[in-house]
């Protein structure tokens, strides 16, 4: 079983010609609401590649709220620890996207930043049995630390959004952070070449393996004194949100499974590359027959 601790959004999708600098009004083209939030993300994906997979999160008691639950519920996501809050909106992203796929994201937390550690306290049992506990930064610090606490199997951190200053949790098997995250995890400058992210990873203390996803430069995983660059997969990219959670998805699958990492993530990698050629979040997220025609291509 996999847990997944973290956000869902009703996510607010506008195609733009380019991303407006500030101060700018760019005209877009028809808005279009998706369910997304990295931690559903994360769970929609664990779920549709073939984990058995509980989501422990908060929603508000808004119209929002029914709809994040029940598309999450659709993919057979347990939800016996998705809370309601009152009188706090459900989250919500505002995300544009440019005609090369690129988004530029603003989140409203909403009921997400309300999720406690007595959240996951309740929610020990699942926490302790889950083979993999799947974390993002999408909710307050004290519940992902609690969480990483009770965890009984694999935590994967994905320190998404990137937030200055935060401290990820101590007991992290699995840091998965993007080249911008991992710059503010290590208050380095934001890495480009492949021996810059190492460098910067080297920086990190605490976590036992880490892997930066790189978009369109695939990942880089380094465990130990290993490493290793893995290329990303050819693809023309329409949308690339939620490629980062549909990585840290298909990755706690594999590693469930019992892959090892490296295997888990050549794997995951073939999963996101496929949701880029797909608009929306929770949307573009592959099925397992999906991925597995992918490799086979
Ligand atoms: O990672 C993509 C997600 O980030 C979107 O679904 C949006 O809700 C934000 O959380």
């Amino acid at each position: 079983m996999i847990a997944v601790v973290g956000s869902l959004n009703l996510d607010l999708v506008t195609p733009v010609p380019r991303h407006p600098v500030p101060g700018e009004t760019v005209l877009g083209g028809d808005i279009v609401e998706h369910p997304g939030g990295k931690g559903a993300n994360q769970a929609v994906a664990a779920a549709r590649l073939g984990g058995q997979v509980a989501l422990i999160g908060r929603v508000g008691e808004d119209d929002a709220a029914g709809v994040m639950a029940a598309a999450v519920r659709a993919e057979g996501v347990d939800t016996a620890h998705l809370a309601r809050t009152p009188g706090v909106p459900t989250g919500r992203a505002l995300i544009a996207v440019n005609p090369s796929g690129e988004n530029s994201i603003i989140v409203s937390p909403g009921a997400n930043s309300r999720l406690t550690a007595a959240d996951c306290r309740a929610a020990a049992d699942v926490l302790n049995r889950a083979k993999v506990t799947v974390l993002q930064q999408e909710v307050p610090d004290e519940a992902n630390h609690a969480a990483a606490e009770l965890a009984g199997g694999i935590v994967v951190h994905n320190p998404a959004p990137a937030v200055e200053g935060v401290v990820p949790p101590r007991h992290v098997d699995v840091l998965v952070p993007n080249r911008t995250e991992l710059a503010a995890l290590t208050g380095t400058p934001v890495p480009d070449t492949i021996d810059e992210v190492a460098a910067a990873a080297g920086k990190l203390s605490g976590a036992g393996a880490v892997v930066v996803t790189l978009g369109g430069d695939g990942l880089l995983l380094l465990e130990g004194t290993a490493r290793l660059h893995i290329p990303a997969f050819a693809v023309q990219p329409v949308d690339t949100t939620a490629a980062g959670d549909c990585f840290c998805g298909a990755l706690a699958v594999a590693l469930a499974e019992g892959r090892t990492l490296e295997q888990a993530a050549r794997w995951a990698c073939a999963a996101a590359a496929l949701s880029t050629t797909r608009p929306g979040a929770q949307p573009s997220l592959p099925h397992r027959d999906e991925v597995e025609a992918f490799l086979k291509r």
